[in-house]
């Protein structure tokens, strides 16, 4: 709570409140002008106590995570699956606390990395559903109903989708949840899939089962204590929308 009210107080804003156009003017950037990873590092400047236990975070966390959704008008949920077959299907796993079934934090600059590439008609976008993204469920090594659920659309789209390109992509919790799902799928169908790219991994260093390593892609930021399956949520775990070019390079080239 103290320090929720530090984060207020830094940036002039009022979460329970819509936000005012005027403060540092940060709304008006973000809408304008600057990425949301340039926007996260700034905010962070802002934020230089977040060092603590993911438990003990789940109040700041969301907080941030909807003042972000609220200044950058992302959208956070998208359920694509059953539609037309496309080029690529990205089926995305969110972080702890994060909003919607894309979350904030990666799904969305990502996805947008992607369409940038092959254009949107190219892409069909899944978030996880019946995950609810807990602490509970990281502590658990991935929440065990998002792992069924990823599990079960991703053999969805190859049923309905032979030809389309399956990335099975995850942050944070949601890279557990790509973990569990691809030891689920029969290996015929974990080989089918184009690319698995998971951004902050849990299990950084462990294989992805059934995936072939070369069209695994994990991302882990130097000193971000999840990579090596710790509790503590530091700034270098938070700022993985960097990464989403090179993923989406990677992506398309597969
Ligand atoms: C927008 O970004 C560009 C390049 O990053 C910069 O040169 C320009 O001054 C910015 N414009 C505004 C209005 O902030
Ligand atoms: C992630 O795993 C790789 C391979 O095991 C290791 O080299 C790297 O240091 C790990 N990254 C972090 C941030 O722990």
């Amino acid at each position: 709570m103290r320090f929720s009210l530090y984060i207020l107080s830094c940036l002039g804003l009022s979460l329970a409140s819509p936000i005012p156009s005027e403060g540092l003017g940060m709304r008006e950037l973000i809408r304008k002008n600057t990425s949301l990873n340039n926007f996260i590092t700034l905010l962070l400047e802002y934020l230089p106590a977040i060092d603590d236990t993911i438990a003990d975070l789940v109040g700041v966390l969301t907080d941030f995570e909807a003042l972000l959704v609220d200044v950058t008008g992302d959208q956070d949920t998208y359920n694509g699956l059953g539609g037309p077959c496309t080029e690529y299907t990205l089926i995305f796993a969110r972080g702890t606390t994060e909003p919607g079934n894309v979350g904030i934090l990666v799904g969305p600059p990502l996805i947008t990395a992607i369409t940038n590439i092959v254009g949107t008609s190219a892409l069909t976008v899944q978030g996880v559903n019946n995950y609810g993204a807990t602490v509970d469920g990281y502590l658990e090594g991935g929440d065990p109903a998002g792992s069924a659920e990823m599990a079960k659309q991703i053999q969805q789209a190859y049923a309905a989708c032979p030809n389309t390109k399956l990335i099975a992509s995850g942050y944070s919790q949601g890279g557990q949840i790509v973990h569990n799902a691809a030891a689920q799928l029969p290996a015929k169908v974990g080989q089918w899939i184009s690319s698995a790219v998971i951004f902050g991994d849990p299990d950084n260093g462990t294989a992805v089962a059934n995936v072939p390593a070369s069209k695994t892609d994990v991302y882990c930021h130097q000193g971000d204590n999840i990579c090596v399956n710790g509790d503590f949520v530091l700034p270098a775990h938070l700022t993985y929308a960097e990464n989403v070019q090179a993923a989406a390079q990677f992506i398309t080239s597969h």
